[in-house]
């Protein structure tokens, strides 16, 4: 059986997953702040729109025009492709009263609503960025999982392709990482370093179900107009990009202090 991949947006990272990701995979993008996550979603709705597959970009974090700013400075025209009916933005943060808003983040709500948007874009293939979904169980943690996998079964079934922006921070890898990685197909991470006082970014595929994808560690760049694209292979061990673990755990340590003085 052949396997159908969809392209990403962004050739370089397409090259890392043979051609793309599999169509109808579930796909966990991961890692801090900054790092490059909403920008390789817009880059992923955008490709679809290119390949007329029906597009949905759920935001949580930021306001829809917020989004389309970002777009537009890649050269990436979301507006006219809301006009023409190829996507949809839900926006989950500003809770307006608009059709395409959400009141609050619930995650039956937010299926619902997806749903909803799949049938005004019409029949035929489809991908979804949410973005992000970790969002959708900040207030609790534990229900990470079986969020992920409701998720996952459900929009199964209406042909979509998934991108679920999962928050990666130090203190909260347990909670937020955890649930949705465990359920994905595959699991994109980036990831960013001051290294001699300049702001690197990377990425490594950490899994990609029925894929012979890279294992290395690639530099990459968000230049202004472009969006984001691959630079290369990172010669050195991806444990050098790491902190050291002495520092993680005062890092730690020094976070829960702070907590506990604060209860
Ligand atoms: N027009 C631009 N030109 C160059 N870099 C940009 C531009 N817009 C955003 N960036 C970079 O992208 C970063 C935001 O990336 P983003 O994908 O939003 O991160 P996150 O992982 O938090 O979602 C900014 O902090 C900035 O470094
Ligand atoms: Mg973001």
């Amino acid at each position: 059986m052949k396997i159908v991949r969809l392209k990403t947006g962004v050739e370089g990272i397409d090259k890392l997953l043979e051609g793309g990701i599999p169509e109808g995979f579930f796909v966990a993008v991961t890692g801090e702040p900054g790092c490059g996550k909403t920008i390789f979603s817009i880059h992923f709705i955008y490709q679809g729109v290119l390949d007329g597959d029906k597009c949905i970009y759920v935001t949580t974090e930021e306001s829809r025009e917020s989004i389309m700013r970002q777009a537009a400075q890649f050269n990436m025209n979301f507006e006219k492709a809301i006009e023409e009916k190829k996507l949809i933005v839900i926006d989950a943060l500003m809770g307006r009263e608009d059709r395409w808003s959400l009141q609050s983040l619930d995650m039956e709500a937010l299926v619902d609503k997806i749903i909803e948007a799949k049938k005004e874009l019409g029949y035929g293939r489809a991908r979804v960025a949410i973005d992000s979904l970790s969002a959708f169980w900040l207030d609790k943690p534990a229900m990470a999982r079986r969020y992920s996998y409701f998720i996952k079964k459900v929009l199964s079934k209406w042909n979509f392709t998934i991108i679920a922006v999962s928050q990666y921070a130090i203190t909260t890898a347990e909670s937020f990482g955890w649930g949705v990685e465990h359920i994905a197909d595959g699991i994109i991470r980036f990831r960013r370093i001051l290294r001699s006082g300049e702001l690197k970014r990377f990425i490594v595929v950490e899994k990609m179900r029925q894929t012979n994808h890279s294992r290395y560690l690639y530099e990459i760049d968000i230049k202004p107009g472009i969006g984001m694209t691959v630079l290369g292979r990172v010669r050195r061990r991806v444990e050098d990009y790491k902190l050291p673990s002495e520092v993680m755990r005062k890092i730690l340590e020094a976070k829960l202090r702070s907590e506990g003085e604060l209860l």
